[in-house]
């Protein structure tokens, strides 16, 4: 088949954008991630300069994204080339392009457990289980996760390969309202508990005493990852959206609906992780480790666990397509694959690449990479170099290369409540130039110095 031939698909509604993007944003970072690091960052000091990161340097980025990729019609390699041809900077592209594969094949990993997790939750959390043991349990087995990281990128093949209209933004539609009613069902259970004041100081009532030099580093790096920055994610689904929709607009609400989740899940979990007498900093076994215990103790628990790590799970899916599909446009427009062929091959390769970190646990739990296991490996590199260097580079390209003028009359285009101007030139070209510059050398140093 011809692309050239093809019209592009468009988003059909200024919602169905929103929506799609907003279910890129949001997924295990917001209600896996957002509540361990917040929790090990000391609480409500920590969400105050997350809440700060998201908008002095996710908001322009992500309105730079948008922008660059409906101003192309183009997949991430696809707009670098389109504005500065013959040039290097397509380079920046073809990262983005690389660092989907990356992370979504240890998301897919981590989206597994979630699966496995319904099941558990439907069989039933009780007082007498030993969670940690489950937990670790469960990871280090091999069929398990393997079969759960199987079915996790088929439902991923299966919406990409249906297409932009009939596949992402029906897909998003559907999952994102009842991901929105389970969450607040969660906050009312949690809040309601006895004991869920104490919860709600640590999460609400700063104690700036908590917060260190590299607690800005997390927060800048969660708003990159929570936003799906950084890669070229936003360039694509921006690449679909019409010329009537006005992107300073659009990357308000999708930033308003992310944040909004992130902050009603650190509602769910902490209050009931406190009422439960239990400690808010257990990293990334806060949700699968935890929470467990917490649904075992309260009334409907299992009800509750049930819908939790349902809710996981379709986080999970609205995000993992949104990484699939920046592969899948780069081959369908820079190499002219079909559409099924290219979600396919792709999918399946990123399929293997996410074995090594799955077997991270078991067969392959000697190797070790500053300390790390496989999938805190993958996970280092993109968060910690991967995503900010896309984002600095897409930061200067936009700011001096195409140009904080024509970035922000491309977001401007049509007739919107919020318009971007010199500020977002002053915010493009200097502050999250230097944010993010510091923020990697930071990282880089602090996880080196071990
Ligand atoms: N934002 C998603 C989350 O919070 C993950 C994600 C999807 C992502 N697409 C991305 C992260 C692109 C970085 C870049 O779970």
């Amino acid at each position: 088949m011809n692309n050239d031939l093809q019209e592009r698909e468009n988003w059909t509604s200024k919602l169905g954008f929103i929506l799609a993007a907003a279910g890129s944003a949001v997924g295990l970072g917001n209600i896996w991630r957002f509540p361990y690091v917040t929790g090990e960052n000391g609480g409500a000091a920590f969400l105050l300069i997350y809440l700060i990161a998201i908008i002095l340097i996710g908001y322009p980025v992500m309105v730079a994204e948008m922008s660059l990729g409906r101003k192309t019609e183009k997949n991430p390699v696809g707009a670098f080339k389109n504005l500065a041809p013959d040039t290097p900077w397509w380079l920046v592209g073809a990262l983005g392009v690389f660092t989907g594969f990356v992370i979504l094949s240890y998301y897919s990993v981590i989206a597994g457990w979630s699966m496995a997790y319904i099941v558990q939750a439907a069989n039933g959390f009780t007082s007498e289980m030993d969670f940690a043991g489950l937990f670790g349990g469960h990871i280090s087995s091999v069929g398990e996760p393997l079969l759960w990281h199987a079915t996790f990128m088929g439902i991923t093949i299966g919406i990409i390969s249906a297409g932009v209209v009939k596949g992402i933004q029906k897909a998003v539609k559907i999952l994102m309202p009842i991901l929105f009613i389970l969450l607040v069902a969660l906050v009312f259970r949690s809040v309601s508990l006895e004991g869920a004041g104490e919860g709600l100081a640590f999460y609400l009532a700063p104690d700036f005493s908590q917060l260190t030099w590299y607690s800005l580093n997390e927060a800048i790096a969660q708003a990159f990852f929570t936003l799906s920055l950084g890669m070229g994610a936003m360039i694509t689904y921006g690449s679909y959206l019409s010329k009537d929709d006005n992107i300073s607009d659009s990357a308000g609400y999708v930033l308003g609906l992310d944040t909004l989740i992130a902050v009603l899940s650190g509602f769910a979990i902490f209050p009931a992780v406190f009422a439960l007498g239990l400690s808010p900093d257990a990293g990334p076994g806060l949700t699968f480790i935890t929470l467990p215990a917490v649904f075992a103790e309260m009334p409907l628990g299992t009800l509750f666990g049930f819908l939790f790590f349902v809710l996981l799970t379709i986080a999970a899916i609205t995000s993992a397509i949104s990484l699939l599909e920046v592969v899948v446009a780069y081959m369908v427009d820079e190499h002219e694959w079909e559409r099924k062929k290219a979600a396919q091959v792709v999918g399946i390769v990123i399929f293997l690449v996410g074995i090594p970190p799955l077997l991270g646990y078991s067969a392959l739990s000697d190797f070790q990479f500053l300390g790390m296991d496989i999938l805190d490996t993958y996970d280092w590199f993109a968060n910690a170099i991967f995503l900010p260097l896309g984002g600095l580079l897409t930061a200067i390209f936009a700011g001096y290369v195409w140009g904080a003028r024509n970035t922000a009359d491309e977001a401007n285009k049509a007739e919107g409540v919020l318009s971007v101007g010199n500020l977002f030139g002053v915010l493009i070209k200097y502050v999250v130039p230097v944010a993010i510059g510091t923020i990697m050398v930071v990282g880089i140093w602090q996880t080196l110095a071990g």
